[in-house]
């Protein structure tokens, strides 16, 4: 499912600037390069058939100046645009009126995995992976801190702004805003291993209505609907004798571990796997019957689960809603 980002269309007023950078850079060059290729070509045009070598000039002050002052003119705009843009990006919105910002202030902890992302609200204590709400609006400033768990991996949604590098060890802090309620495509973007092209997550920008509820939502720890099926129930009774408890947590059960993505309600999630596959049932099953043929090199193994405990599996995860 990894489809094609329109990285030229900007979603956020921060990647309308980083396009508008890009389309003036492109057009200097564009220009400078149909001129020297011009000159190249009138030269070849004019030398060629030619027994004798054409007139020969050697030294003009005139023509030197002009080549020395047009590109350091061109250079200088070129640095003062890039600058004036990082500069306005780098700024983080929301800074305490002593004017230092309050970096206990965030609004979401992202953390790069080999190969997922876990997604943190400090200020709800939500948990999850691999999907981001957020308010949309022109005013809303989602301030984002940025780190790794492992190795170096690069946290870039090309439709609203720019790229962090999520570091082990270190914060970084970005911002991001969408103008308009939808869904926008974030990618891993520093390799990071073998399935650093399946480390991908997805920002929901919401209404604010939208977004209180899906708070809401994923605020309640796991209250188990009060009747599980009989098939969910020994599913449930499976995943906690099984190893699965381990590696992975869901709120409001002894799952308490933090070595896989938090599952407490893996059902809302619309993806498995990073982007690999889509949360279906039947997916969902091909991805437990062994997540090595998915994604090869991931940390989850092939249990070699029968039939019967795959399908109780499947049965109780899909209550985790
Ligand atoms: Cu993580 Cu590439």
């Amino acid at each position: 499912m990894n489809s094609v980002i329109p990285v030229l269309d900007p979603a956020s007023p921060q990647a309308e600037a980083i396009n508008n950078l890009f389309l003036q850079v492109l057009l200097i060059s564009a220009v400078i390069f149909a001129i020297v290729s011009g000159l190249i070509l009138i030269a070849i045009s004019r030398g060629r058939r030619r027994d004798t070598l054409p007139e020969q000039n050697f030294g003009s002050e005139k023509s030197e100046i002009f080549w020395m002052i047009g590109p350091v003119i061109i250079v200088i705009w070129l640095v003062a645009i890039s600058a004036n843009l990082v500069i306005t990006l780098n700024a983080i919105p929301q800074a305490d009126p002593d004017g230092k910002t309050n970096f206990n202030d965030v609004d979401l902890i992202v953390t790069g995995h080999q190969w997922w992302w876990e997604v943190k609200y400090p200020k709800s204590g939500i948990i999850t992976a691999n999907e981001i709400h957020m308010p949309a609006g022109k005013e809303k400033k989602f301030r984002i801190l940025v780190t790794s768990a492992d190795v170096i991996h690069c946290f870039w949604v090309p439709q609203l702004g720019r790229k962090i590098d999520a570091i082990p060890g270190r914060d970084n802090y970005i911002w991001l805003q969408a103008t308009n309620p939808g869904s926008y495509q974030g990618r891993c973007s520093e390799y990071c291993g073998a399935q650093h092209a399946w480390m991908n997550f997805k920002v929901y920008a919401d209404t604010d209505e939208e977004f209180q509820q899906w708070v809401a939502s994923e605020k309640r720890t796991t209250e188990q609907p009060p009747l599980l099926s009989p098939l969910a129930a020994d599913g449930k009774k499976y995943f906690f004798q099984a190893t699965c408890p381990q590696c992975h947590t869901i709120q409001g059960t002894e799952a308490e571990a933090t070595i896989g993505p938090d599952l407490t309600h893996f059902a809302n999630r619309k993806e498995i796997g990073a982007g690999v596959i889509e949360n279906t049932s039947e997916n969902l099953a091909l991805w437990l019957k062994n997540p090595q043929a998915l994604k090869p090199g991931c940390k989850m193994p092939d249990f070699k689960l029968s039939d019967t405990n795959l399908k109780q599996l499947v049965a109780y995860l899909e209550t985790l809603k």
